[in-house]
């Protein structure tokens, strides 16, 4: 691919999605690209590059944009902040006698929806401890196709043994041929919504609850601080943030900080799970 071509993709998806293209990239161009390109029935990624330099239609970008992002995803995946979720977010929130029983959870790059499905079940085998609880899970997406397969519930052999605990798998899920759907009450407890992290976010609502894992690796600097600002303002002053492994709010921005002695859960800087537990006065040591 000529320089400027691939400098037409890489502003495209920027702009449009906050995902970086650089140069070692490119070769990522050709491979995703082609399927689009016949698609549209032109006779070749140039023919393509040429029509989306004249005069670029939605839809095209549309589909670039969502050839070009990567929807790696598992059920329960990297196990450690979903037990978290049920051993120390869920207990916080239960402990909260003032507050409505109602927990609402935004799976923010929801993917095929292993992310929020996984937290529909935790959360259906945690009902028994949590009466009269209510819950609603948003998951968004900014691929319209991959949010289609997320609504159908539908998965492989292969999806579901990423991941899955079998027994999870036995109770909440019923052979299809050679794959497994989810029972319709756990897929009916996930609303799947587009949302571009890059627009504005008031229209959401507020969430206690928010993942954002293993997005934010594809934007620049800038992006992430945005897209955290933005998060941060959609949760209340208790709101708890999961991001990934290989995710951080450090050296971004201040809206948030690490939950201490939690992996991947951040908090707002001035929340109850932030703040330091109060040192012991000199005087106090001296009668202890
Ligand atoms: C690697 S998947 C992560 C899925 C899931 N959160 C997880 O950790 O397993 C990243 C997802 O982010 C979505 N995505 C990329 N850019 C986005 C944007 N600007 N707004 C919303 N979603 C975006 C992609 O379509 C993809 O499904």
């Amino acid at each position: 691919m000529r320089i400027t071509d691939f400098e037409i993709y890489r502003d495209l998806l920027k702009q449009k999605s906050g995902l970086v293209l650089t140069p070692d990239k490119s070769y990522l161009l050709d491979s995703r690209l082609n399927p689009v390109a016949k698609k549209w029935n032109y006779p070749s990624i140039d023919a393509m590059t040429n029509v989306l330099r004249a005069m670029p239609s939605k839809e095209l970008v549309n589909d670039i944009i969502e050839a070009m992002t990567t929807n790696e995803t598992s059920f329960f995946r990297d196990t450690k902040p979903f037990d978290t979720f049920k051993n120390f977010v869920l207990p916080y929130f239960k402990a909260q006698a003032g507050r409505p029983k109602r927990l609402r959870i935004w799976s923010a790059a929801a993917s095929s929806g292993q992310e929020s499905y996984s937290l529909s079940m935790l959360l259906k085998e945690e009902s028994a401890t949590m009466p009269g609880w209510q819950y609603e899970i948003v998951a968004t997406d900014i691929s319209h196709e991959i949010l289609a397969q997320a609504r159908e519930g539908l998965f492989t052999q292969f999806e579901v043994q990423r991941g899955l605990p079998i027994q999870y798998l036995m109770k909440y899920f019923v052979q299809e041929q050679d794959r497994w759907r989810l029972k319709p009450d756990i897929r009916n407890m996930v609303k799947f919504e587009y949302f571009n992290l890059l627009e504005k976010m008031g229209g959401l609502g507020q969430f206690d609850v928010v993942f954002c894992r293993n997005v934010l690796i594809y934007f620049d600097q800038p992006t992430k601080k945005g897209v955290l600002e933005n998060i941060a303002k959609q949760m209340p002053p208790d709101g708890l943030l999961f991001l990934g492994g290989a995710e951080t709010v450090l050296g971004l921005t201040d809206a948030f900080a690490a939950v201490p002695g939690q992996r991947a859960l951040y908090a707002k800087p001035d929340s109850v799970h932030c703040k330091k537990p109060a040192a012991a006065s000199p005087g106090a040591q001296a009668l202890a």
